[in-house]
């Protein structure tokens, strides 16, 4: 991945060379010899990649490599954004920029810094990877990576994934949720670990139409980890009034969902996910006990949860999918449909279907993995085995081991250069639904999709990204558009932490999210934000602008939250924020909203994707000027 960042360098420096030659003047020649010296360190890198072990040594190597990279993009960054502003400067003082910035030190310093990073970063980084790099046991050489329409030309997208094998456990919960005479007020619950079903089992109930006949008004709310009460309480208002509420307090919110449920007659709210009894606890006093006709159907891992729900009623033990349903599962993923496995493949597919004990999450990831196999019959048979043989060795490991090396397999097959596009998904909130068309522009913004031969464009390219992470079950679709194609998607939680922690651990800080919990504390700490190079904010906070925060290498900045809610911030902090970010790239902040326009946003000349919710009034950023033309600006609403 170390050759993404490369590759980002390469075009941002051949971009400097031949469109702003006025910002680098003087700088010329150190530049062109570090352009062709990372195109060295690329191609070596490339051919090291496809053809050597890539174990720790590998990743230890990368590590270097991109931190020279990084090394040199931040000289060349700051440079830039240096002498951008001594040009405007000059144009402010109506004198010819070259003269103006002909006097700053930092032009002055640019080839020097350049050559003292090529000669004391880039070469002996470059050289010890030269020596390092051939004692690497060589492996098989890898095919030369398809195209990924190509290798899934048999499946195609889709919305409504085939369910199997839950009718049963679909039909016990409807009868428990259509029984007529309960007592009190009831509270249901499916009980299950990750990945088993429950999200899917709920919303088959959700859409049952024995449920919709009965309960005229149903909810469906997503809990999670990153829960707030008061975005709960607005997903149920909405079903009841069209009023704006957002500036409720949350103890105002509450009075206002009891008040409704306790007057709503039959409805029927689906919490998924609950994570906690606290959770639990303080979307309970919402609840109306008084209404005898309302039901509450939860989805939990956790056994302490559904007890403190209902302490009456056993919660429902989602089971395990059987051997045959297994099999059956694997084969839908795989082949699109059941009985289309070729008789020679059927053994070792049962295997492997056994070998995944059940859990549907890693049913549907190892069938992605599989089909990505698909070729001839005895290769197939080959490539089928070796994944039994894998999963041969982690059938002792405990359940959330399991599943994670399995993703962990499926992510190791992953071309190169999709892999920083998949971990980059870790940065939305949980259960966030992302707009692929703004997904793609991002992942073009971060330098993760490069332009290949054959005439696509870069969009075509992200899109065809997208559906290959969708293709291997690592992204599901959540809503498709109507002539074919993505246009919204999500990410299971399982697999959002399995981004989370690899983007963080193995490579080296992808992006960190910053938290705010309750007492008020924020991790790590807004200070540290000056060393980092992508940053997100989870869940939105107003008070992060409060304490002035600096991000003098970031490059990426997002704030978004799972329901879309708009939030107020410090309008000197966020400005003196953007002001100190001047390497900034992407920013994805919709939903802060401001009084004035921010202007500094103009002075980012590193920016390649924007999307703000600004003032009216706010200039719309050329979309054909040079850089800026894959900044998109939405106007406040
Ligand atoms: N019976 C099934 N048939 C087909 N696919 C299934 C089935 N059950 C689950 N899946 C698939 O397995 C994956 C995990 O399922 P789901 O999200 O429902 O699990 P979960 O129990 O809700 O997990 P978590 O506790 O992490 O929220 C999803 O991709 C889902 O589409
Ligand atoms: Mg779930």
């Amino acid at each position: 991945m170390a050759e993404t960042a490369l590759q980002f360098l390469l075009d941002n420096l051949q971009k400097l060379l031949a469109e702003q030659i006025r910002l680098i003047a003087g700088a010329e020649d150190e530049l062109e010899e570090m352009n062709k010296e990372l195109e060295l360190m690329q191609s070596f890198l490339r051919d090291s990649a496809r053809r050597r072990l890539k174990g720790e040594l590998f990743k230890a190597l990368e590590k270097q490599i991109r931190e020279a990279v990084y090394e040199a993009e931040d000289t060349i960054d700051a440079c830039v954004s240096h002498a951008a502003a001594a040009a405007r400067t000059a144009h402010r003082y109506c004198m010819p920029p070259l003269l103006l910035f002909t006097f700053t030190p930092k032009r002055l310093s640019l080839a020097k810094q350049v050559r003292s990073i090529r000669i004391h970063k880039i070469k002996p980084v470059f050289d010890e990877a030269k020596i390092k790099f051939a004692t690497l046991p060589i492996v098989d050489e890898a095919p030369p990576e398809k195209d990924a329409v190509d290798k899934f030309r048999r499946v195609s997208l889709s919305q409504e994934k085939r369910i199997v094998g839950l009718d049963d456990e679909a039909d016990k919960i409807i009868k428990h949720l259509n029984e007529q005479h309960s007592e009190e007020f009831e509270v249901i619950s499916i009980i299950g670990m990750p990945g088993l079903g429950k999200t899917t089992t709920a919303f088959k109930i959700y859409r049952d139409s024995r449920i919709r006949n009965k309960f005229p008004t149903v909810i469906w709310v997503y809990v999670s980890q990153d829960f707030k009460n008061k975005d709960i309480f607005l997903t149920i208002l909405k079903q009841f009034t069209q009023e704006y509420m957002s500036g409720m307090s949350e103890e105002e919110l509450c009075q206002q969902v009891k008040q409704h449920l306790s007057s709503a007659g039959k409805f029927l709210i689906i919490m998924d996910d609950v994570w906690t009894v606290d959770a639990w606890n303080q979307i309970e006093a919402a609840l109306p006990k008084s209404n005898k006709l309302g039901k509450v159907l939860i989805t939990s891992c956790f056994e302490n949860v559904v007890r403190r729900a209902n302490r009456k009623r056993e919660p429902h033990r989602l089971r395990f999918l059987s051997r045959e349903e297994s099999w059956e599962l694997l084969q839908v993923e795989v082949f699109g449909d059941m009985d289309r496995c070729p008789s020679e493949l059927e053994p070792t597919g049962r295997l492997i279907a056994e070998r995944c004990c059940g859990l549907p999450l890693q049913i549907v990831v190892i069938g992605g993995i599989l089909l990505n196999k698909l070729s001839s019959i005895s290769n197939t048979k080959n490539e089928w085995e070796n994944v039994s043989d894998r999963l041969g060795t982690y059938v002792n490991d405990e359940e959330q081991k399991r599943v994670e090396r399995i993703i962990l397999l499926s992510y190791d097959e992953l071309p190169y250069d999709l892999r920083d596009c998949f971990l980059y998904l870790g940065m939305y909130p949980e259960d966030f639904e992302i707009t692929a068309w703004r997904l793609i522009r991002m992942w073009i913004a971060e330098g993760f999709i490069t332009r290949k031969p054959g005439g696509k464009s870069l969009e075509e390219i992200g899109n065809e990204k997208l559906e290959d992470l969708i293709r291997r079950n690592l992204v599901m679709v959540n809503k498709g558009k109507l002539g074919g194609g993505v246009k919204t998607c999500r990410l299971h939680d399982v697999i959002r932490e399995f981004c989370k922690n690899h983007a963080a651990f193995q490579n080296q800080n992808l992006f960190e999210e910053i938290r705010m919990f309750r007492d008020g504390e924020f991790e790590p700490q807004v200070s540290e934000i000056q060393n980092l190079r992508r940053l997100c904010i989870q869940p939105p906070n107003e008070c992060f602008f409060r304490q002035r925060p600096k991000g003098r290498k970031l490059r990426t900045f997002c704030f978004f939250n799972r329901e879309n809610l708009f939030c107020k911030v410090n309008e000197d902090g966020f400005r003196g924020f953007i002001k100190t970010s001047n390497m900034l790239r992407v920013i994805d902040a919709e939903l802060i909203t401001i009084e004035k326009s921010p202007t500094e946003i103009y002075q980012l000349v590193h920016l390649r994707y924007i999307a703000l919710a600004a003032p009216s009034g706010f200039k719309r950023i050329s979309q054909s000027s040079g850089i800026y033309r894959l900044l998109y600006c939405a106007d406040f609403l």
